[in-house]
């Protein structure tokens, strides 16, 4: 759980045609694929009720047998998602790039890694997935670039280049002819020791907020905004289907370039970090208050584009750490002024604790406190330990996957999961530092073991590189043990699998119309164990939801708080091997077990 945990550190900020699909003895409503995507854009955008599916093309499907995903190989496995119930796929980020941070240092904004594919493979990427209804979103790094992109060698080359401006730049603290002094303030990268690189030939230090390799970029000059709305449109032409904003609450640094504060234990100390450097609260070079007329440029260019021949419009998603639910509200902007239609409510995602209260409170503050706006619910990506590890004990690490798809599903709002979540794929770090790729890694080893365990290639099938390459290849990370059990081949096999809780949730988010479109409200609200809702549009009909986050049985009565009483009770999906409950006054739920069902 790494990133989380660095992100509370220095931010302070976390105090279908498809045959009917049979769960536990349940069968989910049949729909037909075409119609219940052109439902779901009826009077409501597509992305108010998507389910997004993020991709690590270097981890997906290898095609050429050279070990590292790519392009092609996604293409391959487009059947593949539409059956999953994918509305759009995020690709991590594919443009050229030295892959310090395998691909978030950019050397080239408009073209394609030789890695992963040609921009001719994207294009055919783009139309078999809309042939699938299914979007393409880009990743969008607009904080730094890689420091071998040619505007960052330019700007490096001399003070009176055209592109110094580009970038960050400031002399040492007490710098003189002969001596660069001190860097210029405390602010620290996040991934480790000071945010300021000296440079020799020019004698200044550049700020990277990420790696050295990652200068960023000075967003108060007017030619970077230009250049960036030049790219964004390069891949609306293109036809993608909008883009994930990368790091963007820390586009601005504090002009006056305060000191960050230095954090504080339970008893007023401070401490120091996995990377050994004192914790700072990076108040002064993230989310200031200039990326929003930024994401008003953004989303007016985008908003001249149509949607390419998709119902609908384009979209715009944020990573957005922020320390409340009134900073997210921010993030969508007003009517006048849009912003993102999605900023990721990591609010709730990253609890990373199964603590019913807490959900409850971070669920009903995405449901009241932000506006008429849609909720972005996320639970796991490639900076964070996976779910097992987050969220699991153990033991029921299956049955808990399936409370927090439940939650991730069933939930207002749209959904987005990382690829290998839908089969359970579990966290496998390096074992010894010398096998680590990610550079985080190898600076906070062995506190900080770095991405590289979240990353592991997809797990298609019980074969000797799990259908990722060929038998013979050499991954680029290896293939964990556990995948002679964990994968897609075996789990579309089993009727009571993850991966057919998953199917059936994305089925039932698109079809029933309470799930699709029902206001959300929290019933049972003193009870510490169960996690229970209901959800309901305007008919005679609501769903409830209720989902046990103990290993002990439970039972419920949901009775009571509800709106209207109810006369009949028909399950919609249960745990495997659940009774169906009689009435709503009594229902009972095995160890960590759910039960969704439709009330008239
Ligand atoms: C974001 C990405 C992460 C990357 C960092 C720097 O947090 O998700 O993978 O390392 O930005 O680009």
């Amino acid at each position: 759980m790494h990133w989380t945990k660095h992100i509370a550190t220095c931010a302070a900020a976390l105090l279908i045609g498809v045959a009917p699909f049979a769960v536990g003895g349940q069968t989910t409503p049949t729909t037909h694929m075409s119609k219940m995507k052109a439902a779901s854009a009826n009077g409501k955008d597509w992305w108010q009720n998507a389910v997004i599916y993020e991709i690590y093309p270097r981890s997906f499907q290898d095609s050429n047998g050279d070990g590292i995903g790519d392009l092609n190989g996604i293409t391959k496995r487009l059947d593949y998602l539409r059956d999953l119930g994918v509305d759009a796929v995020w690709l991590s980020p594919i443009y050229p790039s030295p892959q310090v941070d395998f691909g978030y240092d950019i050397s080239d904004y408009q073209n394609i890694d030789p890695q992963y594919g040609t921009l001719a493979d994207f294009d055919k990427l783009v139309s078999e997935a809309k042939k699938r209804h299914i979007r393409v979103v880009m990743d969008m790094v607009m904080n730094h670039s890689s420091d071998k992109h040619k505007w960052f060698l330019e700007s490096r080359s001399s003070r009176t280049n055209p592109y110094r401006d580009w970038y960050v730049w400031q002399d040492g603290k007490g710098q003189t002819e002969t001596s660069k002094g001190e860097v210029p303030n405390n602010w620290q990268s996040d991934f480790g020791h000071s945010a300021w690189e000296w440079d020799e030939k020019t004698r200044q230090y550049y700020y990277h907020k990420f790696y050295i390799q990652q200068p960023d970029f000075n967003w108060d000059n007017p030619k970077v905004h230009d250049a960036f709305k030049d790219i964004i449109k390069f891949w609306l032409n293109r036809g993608v289907g909008g883009f994930r904003f990368d790091a963007i609450t820390t586009l601005y640094e504090d002009p006056n370039l305060i000191d960050d504060d230095v954090m504080k234990d339970k008893d007023g100390k401070s401490f120091t970090n996995a990377y050994g450097d004192i914790a700072l609260n990076d108040t002064r070079t993230n989310n200031l208050p200039g990326v929003h007329p930024v994401m008003q440029e953004v989303r007016a260019t985008m908003d001249t584009f149509g949607a390419n021949g998709f119902p609908g419009t384009r979209v715009l998603i944020g990573e957005t750490y922020l320390p409340n639910v009134a900073e997210l509200a921010k993030q969508y902007g007003t009517s006048d002024k849009p912003e993102f239609q999605l900023p990721m409510d990591t609010q709730v995602g990253f609890i990373n604790k199964l603590d019913v209260a807490a959900f409850r409170a971070k669920l009903t503050d995405a449901e009241t406190q932000l506006g008429s706006n849609t909720p972005l619910f996320v639970f796991d990506n490639h900076d964070n330990a996976r779910l097992d590890a987050r969220y699991g004990d153990g033991t029921h690490d299956t049955d808990i996957q399936r409370v927090i798809a439940t939650m991730l599903f069933a939930s207002r709002g749209t959904s987005l999961f990382y690829y290998g979540d839908e089969i359970g794929m579990k966290t496998t770090p390096p074992t010894r530092k010398e096998d680590v790729k990610d550079p985080v890694g190898l600076t906070g080893w062995p506190k900080d073991k770095g991405r590289d365990g979240e990353r592991t290639p997809m797990q298609w099938e019980a074969t000797a590189n799990a259908g990722f390459t060929t038998d013979t290849a050499k991954p680029w990370l290896p293939v964990p043990p556990s995948a002679s059990t964990i994968n897609v081949q075996a789990e579309k096999a089993d009727p009571n699998s993850l991966l057919a809780w998953y199917r059936s949730l994305t089925k039932l988010k698109k079809s029933n119309a309470d799930l699709a479109r029902g206001d959300e409200k929290m019933l049972d609200t003193d009870n510490s164990k169960v996690l229970s809702w209901e959800r309901h549009t305007s008919g005679t009909s609501r769903v409830v939801v209720a989902v046990n986050f103990t290993a002990e049985a439970q039972t419920v009565n949901l009775a009571g708080g509800a709106k209207m009483p109810a006369v009949h009770l028909q399950t919609l999906l249960k745990t495997p091997g659940a009774a169906d409950p009689a009435s709503l006054g009594a229902i009972r739920l095995g160890p960590y077990g759910v039960y969704i069902g439709e009330a008239k």
